[in-house]
């Protein structure tokens, strides 16, 4: 067992490449894992809920199931992408999945997939999680980097990785159901802080003679010039070592932050998205040392 990720497992090991296989859920995301599996050739069936969001897909040859319990006995190989961990109840309550593996791609948490992995156990069903890192537009589209994070029994995940890469690449995340979707919100969390604070410098400029556009290739820059942190946070993590390679110590970004506070209010701009790291790094300053990076954070965080 491992739980290093494998990354875009597109080579055919145990499996046609034409094996078969049921879609459920044919929304914004469904429809394009569709058309991703009905262009490598994969013989596919399809349900959803509303029927005509099929109809596309049938003129390019899927076979249309007309209920679920049909899509379901349909083939052995079933993929989940219903909206939220309570459709799933909602579409596969009471159904016979003896036999079946089930492939869970709906963006749920940790709990929700381990939860799930033994509901499938109780009707039968083999179950891989799945967490999905890529917006409908990737789909089928490697050179945009798709790919899916995968969690469950590693020898479930190889008799099917070959047709679960037709869509995006595979990154198999251990045997732990619920680590997919543990990968997928740890890199949708770090997204939504960037996002925010994206936010707040837009709305730093709002109002001055600073165009968006012209701001926007220097944020980019940046912060992905700031990415590269990221790796040596993990060191100090896993050396225990928070004041390694510190070139920006905590005592100094402490200090420093009041003039991002002062900004703020100059420019007549809320530091609600601000003020709540801040908090935490004066909180590290007290009780760690102050040359430390920002690692101790991580701690905090901790419940
Ligand atoms: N879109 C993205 O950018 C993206 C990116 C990564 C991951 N994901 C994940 O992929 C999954 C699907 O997303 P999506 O973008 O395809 O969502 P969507 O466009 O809103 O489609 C939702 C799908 O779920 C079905 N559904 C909702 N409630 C249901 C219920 N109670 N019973 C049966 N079917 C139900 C809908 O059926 P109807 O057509 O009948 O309404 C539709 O097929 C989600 O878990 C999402 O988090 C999406």
């Amino acid at each position: 067992m491992t739980n290093k990720p494998v990354e875009n497992a597109s080579e055919n090991a145990s499996e046609s490449p034409l094996t078969p296989l049921t879609l459920l859920g044919l929304g914004a995301m469904g429809t394009a894992l569709a058309e991703a599996w009905l262009t490598a050739g994969h013989p596919l069936t399809v349900w959803n809920r509303t029927a005509a969001r099929a109809d596309a897909l049938a003129v390019r040859g899927a076979a249309v199931a007309p209920t679920v319990a049909e899509a379901v006995a349909a083939n052995r190989l079933i993929v989940v992408c219903l909206l939220d961990d309570a459709s799933v109840d909602d579409a596969l309550a009471g159904l016979d999945l003896t036999g079946k593996d089930l492939v869970n791609v709906v963006t749920s948490t940790p709990g929700q997939a381990r939860a799930r992995a033994a509901w499938a156990a109780r009707r039968g069903a083999r179950y891989l999680d799945g967490g999905i890192m890529a917006v409908p537009p990737m789909i089928g589209v490697p050179a945009a980097g798709p790919y899916v994070f995968y969690s469950g029994p590693s020898e479930l995940f190889e008799e099917h990785r070959a047709v679960l890469a037709a869509p995006a690449g595979t990154r198999y995340v251990g045997e732990d159901a619920g680590y997919a979707a543990l990968h997928d919100v740890a890199l949708l969390s770090a997204m939504y802080g960037m996002f925010a604070g994206v936010a707040h410098a837009f709305a730093l400029v709002r109002g001055e003679a600073v165009a968006p556009g012209d701001l926007a290739p220097m944020l980019s820059d940046y912060v992905t010039a700031m990415t590269r942190s990221i790796a040596g946070t993990a060191e100090q993590l896993e050396s225990g070592d928070y004041t390694k390679g510190v070139v920006s110590n905590l005592a100094m970004q402490v200090a420093g932050k009041g003039t991002l506070l002062r900004t703020a209010e100059e420019q007549g701009v809320s530091a609600e998205l601000l003020e709540p790291y801040f908090r935490l790094m004066e909180r590290r300053l007290e009780v760690g040392s102050g040359e430390e990076d920002l690692t101790g954070v991580v701690d905090l965080l901790r419940r």
